[in-house]
């Protein structure tokens, strides 16, 4: 069995300007210099990439965009495409999270217009999906990511999927302070995986690095990472404390 790339990765959302993010960088750096069991990514607001990655330079701390349009240029107010991203050096970039399709509309359909958009630009995506409370409560969470999967991934090809990283992230557990047990995260990114081995067949399953998002923080990222299917985490509140942070990187040193 391939051995998956574990990443830790924060999802800053609508925080830190320019020189908050800088901020942010230099304390962190030091804190995780040398610890390489996993790729650490920050994903930024578009105007704070750039003091981001002058801050990052030297280190393996890699800089990523929160999302992407699926159109080269044109009449699109508001958007970034791909190749403008790619220009300035930016390589991950978030599609999908479920703040994007709640509150800005986005669809399976333009979700996957993103991805495969961000993927033909050379870019490494991490694509978001996951359940509903109702969904869970209703028992139909395996239905409901399998059926992402499938549509987030339409027309992604098996050597592309050599740069997607799937978040699988239950949108009950974002910013609330619920978070997943260990065991349900590791059975529904089981789940996930068994969507991909349909598509893809077993190799490139197994080799797919699948996060678990939603709350993960200094004091239950070990027992998440601990389980066989979760290969990271993407976080959001706890990326904005350096030391949180770090205790998360820490808990996947194993
Ligand atoms: P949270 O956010 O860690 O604050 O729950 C996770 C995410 O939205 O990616």
């Amino acid at each position: 069995m391939a051995k998956r790339r574990i990443v830790i990765a924060g999802n800053w959302k609508m925080n830190f300007t320019p020189s908050e993010a800088e901020a942010f960088i230099n304390e962190i750096k030091p804190m995780v210099k040398g610890k390489r069991k996993c790729d650490i990514v920050f994903c930024a607001p578009y105007v704070t990439i750039a003091a981001a990655q002058k801050a990052a330079k030297g280190t393996r701390i890699k800089i990523g965009a929160e999302n992407v349009h699926y159109e080269e240029k044109g009449a699109f107010t508001g958007e970034v495409s791909a190749k403008m991203l790619t220009e300035i050096g930016v390589e991950y970039v978030i599609i999908g999270h479920s703040e994007r399709r709640q509150y800005f509309g986005e669809t399976d359909h333009t979700v996957n217009l993103r991805v495969k958009a961000a993927l033909a630009a050379g870019m490494k995506v991490i694509l978001c999906l996951g359940e509903v409370k109702e969904q869970r409560l209703s028992g139909i969470t395996k239905e409901v990511v399998s059926m992402q999967t499938k549509l987030d991934l339409e027309g992604v090809s098996a050597e592309e999927m050599s740069r997607v990283i799937i978040a699988y992230e239950p949108v009950w557990a974002i910013g609330t302070g619920l978070t997943a047990t260990p065991e349900q995260a590791d059975e529904t990114c089981g789940q996930i995986r068994e969507a991909l081995a349909e598509i893809y067949g077993k190799q490139i399953a197994n080799a797919t690095t699948i996060q678990y998002g939603g709350s993960m923080n200094e004091k239950n990222a070990a027992e998440l990472l601990a389980k066989p299917n979760v290969d990271g985490g993407l976080i959001g509140g706890a990326s904005l404390v350096a030391a949180k942070f770090n205790a998360i990187v820490d808990a996947a040193q194993i």
